[in-house]
């Protein structure tokens, strides 16, 4: 068990979270879907990773998250799981994996706990607030997910920005009120407009983490591979890119392609070489055969 001291390699929890939604310092996360980048992410510092659903699109090339499945998500949040020591490591729960039943919904929630997860996130406000309720009465703590939420890609008929009408605003406040008051112990916010996202972050008490919902959230979220430049697509408005990764890669496997044709790798150097007295023996096995062959 570690003891949490407040310095830069503390144990990040959802404690954490809320402290520094209090102390108005901003909170960090991103997604990882691997050990490597959920390393790199946590070494970096970031206080909260998530194993993101949107692996399906970066990661395993589906068009949108749906097709995406419990026992893809598990494999994924187990290998993150190694990688990560100190952020607070949230799971995405796959359409369909929470929709069918409360029963099916605790079943599923459990098994990515027992794999690592130290919260799952699941998308939808009010209408989840019985579900919220019944995870942490199972000892699963839950991030909400409200706004734009990818798993209602056709129910929203797109992805487009939610919460422009007035209607529209109070059912979001609505749905972050009710997921602050089952439990949850924060809510992304995505796609909405900045107003909005301040509005529900100056009047609900957990963590706001906001995705293209503005700088007014208590903290933003980002996909690794948008940040990284490793994705296909023009990014959204509210991407930035920190660098640009996909061509330093593709530089890099073009430099070795054109180094193996030309003969350039490997060099000497890079080769291993048998031991003197082994060398020297098997020459002399060589010269004999040759001189018996005469
Ligand atoms: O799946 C995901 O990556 C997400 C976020 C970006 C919030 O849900």
């Amino acid at each position: 068990m570690s003891i949490t001291t407040g310095d830069f390699r503390a144990k990040i929890t959802s404690s954490t979270l809320l402290d520094k939604k209090q102390k108005h310092e901003p909170i960090t996360c991103l997604t990882a879907y691997d050990y490597a980048s959920a390393r790199l992410v946590d070494e970096a510092g970031i206080d909260m990773v998530l194993v993101g659903d949107s692996l399906g699109m970066v990661v395993l090339g589906y068009d949108n998250t749906l097709p995406v499945t419990v026992e893809e998500m598990l494999h994924h949040t187990r290998a993150v799981r190694r990688g990560v020591k100190r952020a607070f490591l949230v799971a995405d729960m796959p359409f369909a994996s929470y929709h069918v039943s409360g029963d099916e919904a605790i079943r599923n929630a459990s098994r990515f706990i027992k794999d690592g997860a130290e919260a799952v996130k699941i998308e939808g406000g009010e209408k989840r607030a019985q579900l919220v309720e019944r995870l942490i009465d199972a000892e699963i703590p839950v991030v909400g997910h409200i706004g734009l939420t990818p798993q209602s890609l056709h129910a929203m008929g797109g992805y487009k920005v939610q919460g422009k009408s007035l209607k529209a605003v109070e059912q979001l406040m609505h749905d972050a009120l009710a997921l602050e008051r089952y439990g949850a112990c924060c809510v992304v916010l995505e796609g909405i407009p900045r107003e909005v996202a301040a509005m529900i972050t100056q009047e609900i008490e957990i963590p706001t983490i906001g995705i293209g919902a503005g700088p007014d959230c208590d903290g933003q979220v980002l996909v690794f591979h948008d940040v990284l430049g490793l994705t296909f697509a023009p990014p959204a408005k509210f991407v930035r890119r920190y660098a640009d990764l996909g061509s330093t890669i593709t530089s890099a496997v073009q430099a070795f392609k054109n180094d193996v044709k030309s003969g350039g790798y490997p060099l000497d150097e890079e080769s291993y070489h048998l031991p003197k007295d082994t060398l020297l023996t098997l020459q002399a096995i060589a010269d004999r055969k040759r001189a018996m062959q005469v």
